[in-house]
């Protein structure tokens, strides 16, 4: 693991560091970031006391997608663990109380010839709500501001790492089947009314059920059904 006070984002270190030799599995944590991306060409707000991290892996199929979208799994256990009863909202944003806590961002890219995946994964652990960006405060929250213990950013990180790297063993040796229907089972989205909005349009209905590829099937009110991978995806009451 590789730890740094600042990096730009810890996901694109991790893509500058593939043009050299680097094993599975590296870490990159930075104690902060100034330019943290996040999906769709957002900004991820990156102040001290949050964790930030990318990890390399290579797998054999070219599915960053997917695994990114499994990835929310071993997040929301960290959170769990250490006293913040999150929940997926599709795709892998762990919430609290409908409140954003942790966030992923999976990108696959082909380096010598050899297809990496970086997952990186930002959670507002010891943070002030009041040092995100005003127009989030209403919709994020923290570790800090759920819970009254400190949890230190690397005893999360570790167990983190622990959770994912069991995850990556079970991507690697079972069938894929069988992790979307375990996400499916803790995806908090499923059953609830939403608006998912595309480059197509916005389909307006329940979230039904995860296709195999891992994309979320929409019933609209004529119960045709839609399938949402990447867009603008929100809960309706
Ligand atoms: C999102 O929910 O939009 C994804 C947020 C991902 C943020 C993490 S922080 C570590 C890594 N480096 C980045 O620049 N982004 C990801």
């Amino acid at each position: 693991m590789w730890h740094f006070d600042v990096l730009e984002s810890t996901n694109e270190t991790a893509k500058e560091l593939l043009e050299t030799d680097l094993e599975e599995g590296l870490v990159l944590w930075a104690d902060r970031q100034s330019a943290g991306k996040g999906r769709q060409g957002r900004a991820w707000a990156s102040p001290p006391g949050g964790l930030y991290a990318s990890v390399i892996l290579r797998p054999k199929e070219p599915q960053a997608w997917v695994l990114g979208l499994l990835a929310g799994m071993p997040v929301v256990k960290a959170l769990r663990h250490f006293g913040v009863f999150a929940g997926l909202k599709y795709p892998n944003d762990a919430v609290y109380q409908g409140r954003k806590i942790a966030g992923i961002l999976s990108e696959g890219v082909y380096r010598r010839e050899t297809y990496h995946v970086i997952i990186g994964i930002g959670v507002n652990t010891n943070v002030d709500l009041d040092r995100l960006p005003p127009d989030l405060q209403a919709t994020a929250t923290t570790m800090k501001r759920e819970v009254n213990l400190f949890v230190a950013n690397d005893e999360f990180l570790d167990y983190l790492l622990s959770q994912l790297d069991d995850l990556y063993s079970r991507y690697r040796n079972t069938k894929i089947e069988f992790l979307i229907k375990e996400y499916r089972g803790q995806c908090t989205t499923i059953g609830k009314k939403v608006s998912a909005t595309t480059s197509k349009g916005t389909v307006t209905g329940r979230a039904y059920d995860i296709a195999p590829n891992g994309a979320l099937i929409i019933m609209d009110e004529d119960n045709a059904k839609h399938e949402f991978v990447e867009g603008q995806l929100k809960i309706l009451p």
